[in-house]
């Protein structure tokens, strides 16, 4: 069986450090590692939609900043497909037969869509499309017939939902044609969610408690100085609390012991950093600086590729361009073989017309 990958992101803000190191980071290793026969990388814009319906112009000009975030990473179109998902109209045909196989009471368990309807206060207004929405991931996902989809732990709910729906599809039309895909989390925990600078439990664009990939140097001091830690460490010598302080958290995320032997030589790796911290005498505003200094190396090449990438933005609308139609041949061919399992190809099957016509001869 083919190795195929797919996944993405909705183009609604630029992309930030979670998203980096929830699934953009692996997917570039993933690219590179050459075991992969296809990797699908999907601009989400009709799933951005769905809560966005009447504000298309900020999706419209995500879509080249989430582009600009995916080449500065370094996915390399010559690996990878890129493409916009609306551009994919046989996504929505699948959606609408996958529709009759997922029931609305199954729909309101999905814990992610739960917390996002409360997050938006949706819970009279639900858009369909916006509750439904799952059920389209599915199509995104199989369509490309994936086998691994690596993505945060936020959607592991929809990964479950796809699965179900493949299943239940192979199973009623008595057929192989959609492969039941994996997901794959980051292995690092710390990389499972990453904190806001706040402490609270999600970067996200509307707590404004994110550091995006294309800040500037300047910015991402700010915001590292001005990060929450640990409330009750108020004096340098108070003994301090590593669990679930954000300052930690990134460091589990993003530092080695390169970074110690270059900036805090003190120390030998991030495990004698925490029992410093842990035993007293450690001052916050030490471990931010050296927080700073990993963040800056980790971004500074990720800003100035995409720095390069910005001086031919046409270029990249080209790029997506052929991207979307690659991937639509891809799913058009699924298309048609669904079509066919489900019996729905009537002019296709000329043994089925001459049967027809015997039965009113
Ligand atoms: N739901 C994903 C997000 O919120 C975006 C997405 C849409 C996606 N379709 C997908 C991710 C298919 C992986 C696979 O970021």
């Amino acid at each position: 069986m083919k190795k195929i990958i797919l996944t993405g992101d909705r183009p609604t803000g630029k992309l930030h450090l979670g998203h980096y190191v929830g699934s953009l980071k692996r997917r570039v290793e993933l690219q590179n590692s050459g075991e992969f026969d296809e990797i699908y990388i999907m601009i989400a814009d009709a799933q951005a939609l769905t809560d966005n319906m009447e504000n298309p112009e900020k999706v419209r000009q995500n879509i080249i900043e989430v582009a600009l975030d995916y080449l500065a990473c370094g996915l390399d179109p010559q690996k990878s497909v890129l493409f916009i998902q609306s551009q994919i109209p046989e996504l929505c045909e699948m959606t609408f037969y996958y529709m009759n196989l997922v029931t609305v009471s199954r729909l309101q368990l999905n814990p992610t869509v739960k917390s996002e309807i409360q997050m938006r206060n949706f819970e009279k207004t639900i858009p369909v499309g916006f509750f439904t929405y799952p059920v389209s991931q599915a199509a995104d996902i199989t369509a490309f017939k994936a086998t691994i989809v690596p993505v945060g732990e936020d959607q592991s709910p929809m990964i479950e939902q796809t699965r179900e729906i493949a299943r239940r599809f192979n199973n009623i039309y008595n057929t192989d044609v959609l492969i039941e895909p994996k997901i794959l989390l980051p292995e690092n925990s710390a990389c499972l969610r990453l904190p806001g600078t706040d402490g609270k439990a999600k970067m996200s664009k509307s707590l404004g408690n994110c550091i995006y990939l294309s800040d500037s140097e300047e910015e991402i001091k700010q915001k590292v100085m001005t990060m929450f830690t640990d409330p009750t460490h108020l004096r340098v010598e108070d003994p301090g609390h590593v669990e679930g302080n954000p300052v930690f958290i990134y460091l589990d995320a993003f530092c080695n012991d390169e970074h110690f032997e270059k900036y805090l030589p003190e120390y030998k790796n991030l495990d004698e950093l925490k029992a410093h911290y842990t035993r007293g005498g450690l001052g916050d505003v030490k471990v931010k600086r050296f927080l700073n200094s990993v963040l800056q190396d980790t971004l500074r090449p990720i800003r100035e590729r995409r720095k390069e990438f910005e001086k031919d933005i046409p270029a990249i609308y080209k790029m997506l361009e052929e991207g979307s139609i690659v991937a639509r041949k891809k799913a058009s061919i699924t298309l048609e073989e669904m079509k066919r399992a489900m019996k729905i190809n009537y002019f296709e099957d000329k043994e089925y017309i001459n049967q027809q016509a015997q039965k009113f001869a």
